[in-house]
């Protein structure tokens, strides 16, 4: 089947860079959500990372100029549906919301149309019976920032067809991307459970007084070789996106290990967020 055109659902952290990447790589790209002022500020936002790559020499004007036409927004579901040959959903991590979005895709795309999910949280299995293809329903997991990190999960549930797979595959690699599969629906997929069991780690390194977070992150990144510290990659992803993922996973395998740590739910309480708000472990201008 030939993809030349993909429609990404949801303008936040994920979906706008998901969206750019797309449109980066030579598809016909929408980017759509219910909120205009989201559509703006991600445009807003791509044109200044697409003119910091031209004058720091990544990218020629031209190209850069190509993509940012390719790329087109919208706040109507229906109509950016109508001509979606895949569809990647980066919505708010909510079941009804997905399953709402999943049964209006399944009427309202192509019926060739691939629905995959970015959601870390929710397997496809999820939301693929309201779409009415589960054949052509898998997660195509991606990595904050989605225009730098290479890793893409696919993971496939029970109906996903081997032609879905192998499609999502890719255009995974046309995105310039490292797609791994994943065979098996598990809390967490691949990356997130490592990712958790670091975190876990650190947090209860942390709480217990044994090292600062300073000094916890500095030896993440100078003994390990991490890019960055456990308690900066939380900031950068979200605090509250951390404590989500730590939610579903719980209430999947019911796992002390994997409940929500304390130290994040103080922070998530008291709005501290990461990057995004301004404070999480660390202050941020
Ligand atoms: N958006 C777009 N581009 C960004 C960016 C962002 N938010 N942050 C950094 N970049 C780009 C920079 O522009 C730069 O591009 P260039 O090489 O073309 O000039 C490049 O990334 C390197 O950036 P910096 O030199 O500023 O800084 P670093 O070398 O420290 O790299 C990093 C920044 C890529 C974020 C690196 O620190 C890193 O890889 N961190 C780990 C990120 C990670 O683990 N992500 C996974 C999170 S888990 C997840 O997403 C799953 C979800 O389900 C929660």
């Amino acid at each position: 089947m030939t993809i030349e055109r993909i429609l990404v659902i949801g303008a936040g952290t994920m979906g706008r860079q998901i969206a750019m990447s797309c449109a980066l790589s030579g598809y016909q790209t929408i980017l759509q959500d219910i909120s205009a002022d989201a559509l703006s500020a991600a445009r807003k936002e791509l044109e200044s990372w697409a003119d910091s790559r031209v004058s720091k020499g990544k990218l020629e004007q031209a190209d850069a100029q190509a993509a940012l036409e390719r790329l087109s927004e919208s706040t109507d579901l229906v109509h950016s549906a109508g001509t979606a040959d895949l569809v990647i959903e980066a919505a708010v991590e909510r079941l009804d919301i997905k399953e709402q979005i999943f049964a209006t895709l399944g009427e309202h795309t192509p019926a060739h149309a691939i629905l995959a999910t970015n959601s870390s949280t929710l397997p496809s299995s999820r939301v693929a019976q309201a779409s009415g293809r589960p054949a052509q329903v898998c997660n195509m997991h991606f990595f904050n920032p989605a225009l730098v990190m290479k890793c893409v999960e696919v993971v496939r549930n029970e109906q996903t067809s081997d032609e879905t797979v192998s499609a999502v595959t890719d255009v995974a690699t046309r995105l310039g991307k490292q797609p791994v599969l994943v065979n098996k629906e598990i809390p967490g997929f691949i990356a997130n459970r490592m990712m958790g069991a670091i975190n876990a780690e650190a947090l209860n390194l942390a709480q217990q007084g044994i090292a600062s977070i300073e000094d916890i992150d500095t030896t993440a990144k100078t003994a390990l070789g991490h890019p960055m510290g456990p308690f900066e990659l939380m900031d950068m992803v979200g605090l509250d996106v951390i404590d989500v993922i730590a939610q579903a996973t719980y209430a999947e395998t019911g796992e002390d290990a994997d409940k929500p740590h304390p130290l994040i739910t103080e922070k998530v309480q008291a709005g501290l967020l990461g990057r995004k708000s301004g404070e999480g472990f660390y202050p941020y201008s």
